[in-house]
């Protein structure tokens, strides 16, 4: 008989977004259209809840072989100051389109690799992006770090300008497993750059792993966290290697599939994870994170302020996200749109004037509905479908799709509600994909996502 894990480990979203973007429908999208609800969606939010923004810094001087990001491989520092002069033209475009000054209170710089630009032109980046905009009162600035060349100017300069969040790449510490992922990463590089953090007065430093890396061994997973627990970051991002070698660009290799650790092999590295971070201390949040109680991350579990959006998940929601540089996708909470995937085109389009977005989707009522169910099952691992505007047509429809996960005890419906209990977290992707009317009416033909487990 298969194991849960075998029946239910097949391509599934990871839900940053609904639709998600390969359902993206073409025929409900134009630029105009996204400037519309770019407008309507600031005017709604700037003033009272203000806004988020994301920006994507591609630069990145060697490859990483598991890396599903979108990057672009260069040692020419040179790049830097055109790339940035491009971004703030980009924020021109938008700032121009609206009449009050926008109110940020969310900002993070992702990538890529932040940390490949010098103090000097991160400084300039944001400088410039505030002579068009004003600090929320309560914002939050974060930004993903390289230990390989995060230095302890740049972390300064960063503080000194209102970040005080920061995520370093760690992914695991085990010799053989740095060399088949191209990443040889020695832990006193993640120590240097997390004890600078400390000093500085970041108040929330960050870890990213990852399971499931090739060769990567139960004894791994445990040296890696009883490394991690030396230097007791915050938050821990505990992400399931997504393998998806087929997307253009992404160059994963170095590898083969047989050397990557499969089906309960691979739940079993997170279940040791998982089991691990609770005796340091640490709580589960939403899909793939957990945070010590002290975080803003545990507390928005606690009062069901939790939100995900394409950053991943937030304690700080904002109706309107815009996503500035090559590939950043902006969510309006209307609609998504994606910018062009490469450095080169991204320049080309921003100096002629013009936002560079090549698609996107324009929500429906419907797909504002289920975002809203997908949104709740992936923060709370709840939903609830009794007030009228939360009613899907067909819900009879969604909930077949369900009765071999109920039967298997992995989701329980109660009338008009659904709740997934703990032991079947590892689940939420595949409940999430019966209330997916996208997919369940046009299936892949070929392959677009990773794995659910
Ligand atoms: C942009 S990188 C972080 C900053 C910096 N570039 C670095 O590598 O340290 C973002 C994170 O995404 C995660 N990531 C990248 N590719 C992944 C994949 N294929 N599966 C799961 N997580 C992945 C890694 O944990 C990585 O640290
Ligand atoms: S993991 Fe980070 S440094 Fe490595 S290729 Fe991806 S974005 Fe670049």
């Amino acid at each position: 008989m298969k194991s849960l894990i075998q029946k239910y480990n097949i391509p599934g979203p990871r839900y940053t977004s609904y639709p998600t973007v390969p359902f993206w429908d073409a025929s409900t999208f134009t630029k105009e259209k996204w400037i519309s609800t770019f407008k309507h969606s600031f005017d709604e939010s700037n003033s009272s809840e203000g806004i988020s923004l994301y920006i994507h810094l591609p630069f990145c001087e060697s490859l990483c072989t598991f890396c599903a990001c979108h990057k672009h491989i260069t040692k020419r520092h040179e790049v830097e100051e055109e790339y940035i002069e491009t971004v703030l033209k980009e924020w021109d475009l938008y700032v121009n389109l609206v009449d009050e000054k926008p109110i940020v209170k969310e900002l993070h710089l992702g990538g890529g690799t932040p940390t490949f630009f010098s103090k000097e032109n991160l400084k300039i980046l944001i400088d410039g992006l505030f002579k068009k905009a004003i600090k929320h009162p309560e914002s939050e600035f974060s930004f993903e770090g390289h230990p390989s060349n995060t230095t302890k100017e740049q972390l300064q300069t960063l503080f000194d300008v209102g970040f005080t969040r920061v995520s370093f790449g760690v992914q695991d510490y085990n010799e053989k497993v740095q060399k088949a992922i191209h990443r040889i990463q020695p832990f006193e590089a993640v120590e240097q750059v997390t004890k600078w953090s400390r000093e500085i007065g970041y108040t929330s430093v960050s870890h990213d792993l990852i399971f499931g890396l090739p060769f990567q061994t139960k004894e791994n997973v445990i040296y890696t966290i009883n490394k991690t627990k030396e230097l007791q970051p915050d938050r821990i991002s505990f992400y399931s290697y997504a393998h998806v070698p087929w997307v253009k660009g992404v160059g994963q290799r170095g590898f083969n599939e047989d050397d990557l650790p499969k089906n309960e092999e691979k739940r079993e590295l997170y279940e040791i994870g998982k089991d691990l971070f609770f005796e340091l201390g640490y709580e589960e949040i939403g899909m793939d994170h957990f945070a010590l109680k002290t975080d803003s991350l545990y507390k928005a579990t606690i009062n069901k302020t939790l939100h995900r959006n394409f950053m991943g998940y937030t304690s700080n929601k904002t109706q309107l996200m815009i996503g500035l540089g090559m590939s950043a996708i902006s969510d309006s909470w209307y609609g998504f749109a994606q910018n062009v995937k490469t450095v080169k085109e991204y320049q080309k389009i921003v100096n002629s004037g013009e936002i560079p977005v090549f698609r996107g989707h324009i929500l429906s009522k419907e797909d504002e509905v289920i975002r809203k169910h997908i949104l709740n099952m992936m923060c709370h691992f709840y939903t609830s479908w009794k007030e009228e505007s939360t009613q899907i047509e067909n819900i009879d429809m969604h909930l077949s799709l369900l009765e071999e996960m109920q039967k298997d005890g992995l989701v329980k419906i109660d009338g008009s509600s659904l709740s997934i209990p703990e032991h079947a977290r590892p689940y939420v992707r595949n409940i999430c994909m019966a209330f997916d009317k996208k997919l369940q009416q046009k299936q892949p033909e070929t392959k677009l996502f990773s794995m659910t487990i």
